[in-house]
């Protein structure tokens, strides 16, 4: 019994240690990025004084650019709240932890970031420091930040500067993270600061690529697993994390992000074109855009020159394949189960060859989703759906939503389909029980 108290205690306290995981909450539908509604003014300007053209200030200008890049807006606004001012919360995969929420980075001088200097800025996001000294938890994925440039960082903070102010405290964080003195060790454990090195034997544009990439794109906070302390590991880094997000309005559950590697089970059939193509609008002939992956795309990526998608797509399919799913044999009667639901439900969008069809379906034969060691994104797509976020770039020839399949089949259904899918047309995949389709409901 002591033991137990022991055990307990101790791992309360390395997850208090380890804290936090990006990602939640945020309102697929929330961006920021509407196009400017072109309403008459209100008055009509007088002829003889034509309003001089806003001069913006380049600097601000790449800044805006660079903070897209970053999707600061995506984890800094909460449901129907102003940009920018913070209020998002956010959950750890342990659940008892509570919550922690996003800050306010409006230049409000008492709520706000108003009062920080240049200084004080670069600090926090080189390394997880507030102007105040305390230590930020890495939900700020500082992590990644630390590779982002000084000169870029400087041209964020004169952005910033120019948002609106906006006086609103956020609400208060579960108790594990009021404790910040724990971030100390895990810094010392897991947290390397340094800006990003070239490679000098790698191209400009692959270099391009790696920093966006890596630095303000932060994909790793996703695509890597983490460890019991919620640090990422760098031995399998981009075969794909799990994280909790929302699936549907108000409900959050496990979302597992794809294997970014060539490995066959992650993007090894994604030409380097493909990827651009999907990172930029949000479609390819590999897939469509849903999920978390709404939020990354319609509030940052979209907004990225075809210059920077495509040299994130070049370093992205040159990152070797690592962490192959493993593989199940199925029997017979599993077989002829599982091809039975697929025909009933999903073969006249996604074909009975698996590869979709223009206009109706991206393929499941080869898909990252369906091949992924972690079954969670697989069955959230046939429970809830696969829904395209408002404000898709939606580019000629993209899928509209895939319907729910939550009423239509059972949990031991859903299973066996899974398991035909992750069997069938070459794919591989290990099992998925019905007990996996539960937790997901
Ligand atoms: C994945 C979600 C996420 C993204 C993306 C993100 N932040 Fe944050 N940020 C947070 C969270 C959560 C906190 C609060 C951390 C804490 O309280 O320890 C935070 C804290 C901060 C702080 C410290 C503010 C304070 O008052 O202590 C700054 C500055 C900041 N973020 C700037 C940015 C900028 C600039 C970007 C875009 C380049 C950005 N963040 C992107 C989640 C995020
Ligand atoms: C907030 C977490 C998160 C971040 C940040 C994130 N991803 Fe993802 N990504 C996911 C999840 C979850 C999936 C699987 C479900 C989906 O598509 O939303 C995914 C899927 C993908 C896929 C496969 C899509 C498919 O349908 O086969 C690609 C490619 C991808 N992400 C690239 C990226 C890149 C590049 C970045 C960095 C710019 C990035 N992601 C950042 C969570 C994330
Ligand atoms: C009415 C047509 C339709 C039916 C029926 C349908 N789907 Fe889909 N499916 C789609 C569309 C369209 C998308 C892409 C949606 C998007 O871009 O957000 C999709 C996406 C997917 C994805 C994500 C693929 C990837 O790699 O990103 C999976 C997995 C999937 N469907 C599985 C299924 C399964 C399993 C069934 C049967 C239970 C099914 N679908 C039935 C239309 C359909």
């Amino acid at each position: 019994m002591k033991y137990r108290i022991t055990r307990s205690t101790l791992a309360f306290t390395l997850a208090a240690l380890g804290a936090v995981m990006a990602v939640s909450f945020a309102d697929f539908a929330q961006s920021q990025d509407a196009p400017a509604a072109d309403v008459a003014p209100a008055e009509a300007t007088p002829a003889d004084a034509p309003p001089p053209a806003p001069t913006v200030d380049p600097l601000v200008a790449k800044g805006e650019y660079l903070a897209r890049a970053g999707n600061c807006v995506s984890c800094h606004t909460r449901h129907g709240g102003e940009p920018f001012a913070g209020g998002l919360a956010f959950q750890t995969p342990y659940s008892f932890l509570g919550e922690i929420h996003s800050t306010n980075i409006t230049p409000d001088p008492e709520t706000g970031i108003g009062t920080w200097t240049e200084a004080d800025f670069i600090r926090a996001m080189h390394t997880g420091v507030a102007a105040d000294g305390s230590k930020l938890f890495p939900a700020f994925p500082y992590t990644a930040f630390t590779l982002v440039g000084e000169d870029d960082l400087k041209a964020i903070y004169a952005y910033l500067k120019t948002v609106a102010p906006v006086k609103y405290t956020p609400p208060g964080n579960g108790i594990a993270f009021m404790m910040r003195w724990p971030m100390t060790f895990w810094n010392a454990l897991f947290f390397k600061e340094g800006r990003y090195q070239p490679d000098t034997k790698q191209t400009e544009e692959w270099n391009r690529g790696a920093y966006l990439v890596e630095g303000l794109g932060h994909c790793s906070a996703c695509h890597t697993p983490r460890n019991l302390l919620l640090a990422e590991r760098q031995d399998v880094k981009y075969t794909g994390g799990t994280q909790p997000d929302v699936v549907a309005e108000g409900k959050v559950r496990t979302w597992s992000a794809a294997n970014l590697t060539q490995a066959k089970s992650g993007l090894g059939g994604w030409s380097q074109d493909n990827i651009a193509k999907y990172l930029k609008s949000g479609h390819s002939p590999k897939a469509g855009i849903f999920g978390p992956m709404n939020e990354v795309i319609i509030n940052s990526l979209q907004h990225l020159t075809p210059e920077d998608a495509k040299a994130m797509s070049v370093y992205i399919k040159s990152l070797p394949a690592m962490g192959e799913s493993p593989t199940q044999t199925l029997t017979a009667e599993q077989k002829t189960a599982g091809e039975a639901l697929y025909k009933t439900h999903c073969e006249e969008c996604h074909n009975s060859s698996g590869r979709g069809a223009f206009l109706k379906a991206p393929p499941v034969a080869g898909s990252a989703i369906v091949q992924a060691t972690h079954p969670a994104s697989l069955i959230n797509s046939i429970l809830y759906g696969a829904k395209v976020g408002v404000g898709s770039p939606n580019p000629f020839g993209a899928w509209e939503d895939m319907p729910s399949f939550a009423g239509k089949m059972t949990d031991d259904e859903i299973a066996k389909l899974a398991n035909f899918l992750r069997t069938n047309w070459d794919n591989v995949g290990g099992p998925v029980t019905a007990a996996d389709v539960a937790k997901q409901r």
